[in-house]
Order: structure tokens, then C-alpha cells, then sequence
């Protein structure tokens, strides 16, 4: 895998939904601008509804900005959605397995659709189920898998495709603890290893002080509260970050003790 290359350039997003039933009008998004460099890895954490999602769904082009824009080498997901086909993969918080494949063709069902030679897929398809420890469960169906085992399944087809980026919308927060905290690691070592970029949504703070090299705190209609560079801070700040986080979170406002 030959990891990221480019950075991914957000500038003045903004993407307002118009809802069905009211006729009214919601900003999901509103001037957010940042830049994430390749290979970096940042967790996002924010209040229910704050537009997280859905800028996860402008990344992965499903939406398109109502106004500004997200630009990766030159290119945007939304208008080119094929160029990003096989670069950009992402895991949700359900596992989102065909149930009607087994797990070795969960896997191999983006490599499928990019066009990888079928010998090739098995091959990688394999590969990546050993790695996440599930050599003998390939040929199982997912009724037939516990959840973190089906989460495991999900990883495998994100890291398959080797993407250049990787997307996690809470996918370890519907798992006990120990699972949670095991697949995190396997997530951030897998995506250190292969110099993926990789972003992370969650709710809990604990998960994203442990594996965001950034944490990147959002605000009402994905407002950037607040970007904080774990590297910046020592061990013994980790007890006040946390709080301080918390109550932007609460204040919708930046605490004073995150400005450097
Ligand atoms: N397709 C859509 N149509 C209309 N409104 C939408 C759509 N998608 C999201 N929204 C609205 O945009 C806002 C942001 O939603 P989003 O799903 O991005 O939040 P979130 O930060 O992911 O929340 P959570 O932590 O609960 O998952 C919400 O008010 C939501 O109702
Ligand atoms: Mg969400």
C-alpha cells in the first residue's frame, strides 16, 4: 500500500438540508474550513446532530457542498466520484455486511467493483481476515458471526481496497469496551502501518485522546471549536484536556485553557 499523498484541503463547506416534511431549512455545515495531511490521524468528537456525518457523506461524495468545497490532489469526491473509487473506505457504525455473502466475499466485494483480478482478490481478501484473526470464519455468513466479529469483517473490506483514506463513523461504540478498545488499536496500527489517512467520529472522548494525533472538536453546524495537536501537550494535560473538551462541548464555545 503506498499510503496518502495528498492532503485533504476543506475550505468555507457549507451544506444546508432542506427537510421533507417542514420545508425547513437545516445548515449541517456552515463555513468550515481545515486541511488534514496525508498519513495524519484525527479524531473528530461533537454533539448529536453537529454535521459530522454529513461531512463524512460530502468526503466519501454522496452529497455535494452547497457551497465551498473539499479537494484532494485537485480533486473533489463529489465531482469526481470515480477517481476516488478504491481510494476512500469507510466504516460505520453498523458493520453494513451483505448478509447473503460470507465474509470472504464481504470482503472481496469492493475489490470486485474496482476491477481486481478475482485470484487477486482472494488472495488479499484472505490476507485480511488473517490479519484481523479470522483465517477460519471465511466462509461463515454474518448471521453466523458476534458483532465485534462482524465489525472485524467490516475493517478487513476498508483496509482491502488499500485506501488512501479511511473514514470510522463510530464504528466501535455499539461494541462492549474490550472489543471497542482492541479494534480501535488494530484500526489506528493498521492505518499507521500503511500511512493511510484516517478519520475517526466519536462520542467518546477517551477514544479520541487515544487515538487521534489531532483531535478536532466540533460545534454547532460543524463549527471548529477547537484543533488540538495531542503532540502539543504532555501525558500530565491529558485529565485537563479532557475537561476542557467537555466543556466546549457544553459552552458550544472554545475553553480558554485550549488556546496556545
Ligand atoms: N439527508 C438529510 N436530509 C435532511 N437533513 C439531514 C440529512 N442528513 C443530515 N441532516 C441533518 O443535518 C444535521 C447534521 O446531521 P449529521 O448526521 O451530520 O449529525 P452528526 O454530527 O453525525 O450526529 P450524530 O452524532 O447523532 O451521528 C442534523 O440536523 C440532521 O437532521
Ligand atoms: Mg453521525
Amino acid at each position: 500500500m503506498s499510503g496518502a499523498s495528498a492532503p485533504i484541503e476543506i475550505a468555507g463547506l457549507r451544506k444546508v438540508f432542506r427537510q421533507t416534511t417542514t420545508g425547513e431549512s437545516i445548515v449541517a455545515i456552515d463555513q468550515l474550513t481545515l486541511r488534514i495531511e496525508p498519513g495524519e490521524l484525527v479524531a473528530i468528537v461533537g454533539k448529536t446532530g453537529c454535521g459530522k456525518s454529513t461531512l463524512f457523506d460530502l468526503l466519501i461524495g454522496l452529497e455535494h457542498p452547497t457551497a465551498g468545497s473539499i479537494t484532494i490532489g485537485a480533486k473533489t469526491p463529489y465531482d469526481d466520484f470515480n477517481d476516488f473509487r478504491g481510494k476512500i473506505a469507510t466504516i460505520f457504525q453498523q458493520d453494513r455486511l451483505f448478509p447473503w455473502r460470507s465474509a470472504i466475499d464481504n470482503v472481496k466485494l469492493p475489490l470486485e467493483l474496482i476491477g481486481i483480478a478475482e485470484d487477486v482478490q482472494q488472495d488479499r481478501a484472505m490476507f485480511w481476515l488473517k490479519r484481523l484473526g479470522l483465517e477460519n470464519f471465511a466462509n461463515a455468513y454474518p448471521r453466523e458471526l458476534s458483532g465485534g466479529m462482524r465489525q472485524r469483517v467490516a475493517i478487513a473490506r476498508a483496509f482491502a481496497v488499500q485506501p488512501e483514506i479511511l473514514l470510522a463513523d463510530e464504528s466501535f461504540s455499539a461494541l462492549d469496551e474490550v472489543t471497542a478498545n482492541d479494534l480501535r488499536k488494530t484500526f489506528v496500527d493498521l492505518a499507521r502501518e500503511f500511512r493511510s489517512t484516517a478519520i475517526l467520529i466519536t462520542h467518546q472522548l477517551e477514544e479520541a485522546m487515544s487515538v487521534g494525533d489531532r483531535i478536532v472538536v466540533f460545534g454547532k453546524s460543524a463549527a471548529l471549536l477547537a484543533d488540538i495537536r495531542m503532540k502539543d501537550w504532555d501525558r500530565s494535560d491529558h485529565a485537563m484536556l479532557r475537561s476542557a473538551i467537555q466543556n466546549t462541548l457544553q459552552a458550544n464555545a472554545p475553553d480558554e485553557r485550549l488556546k496556545r
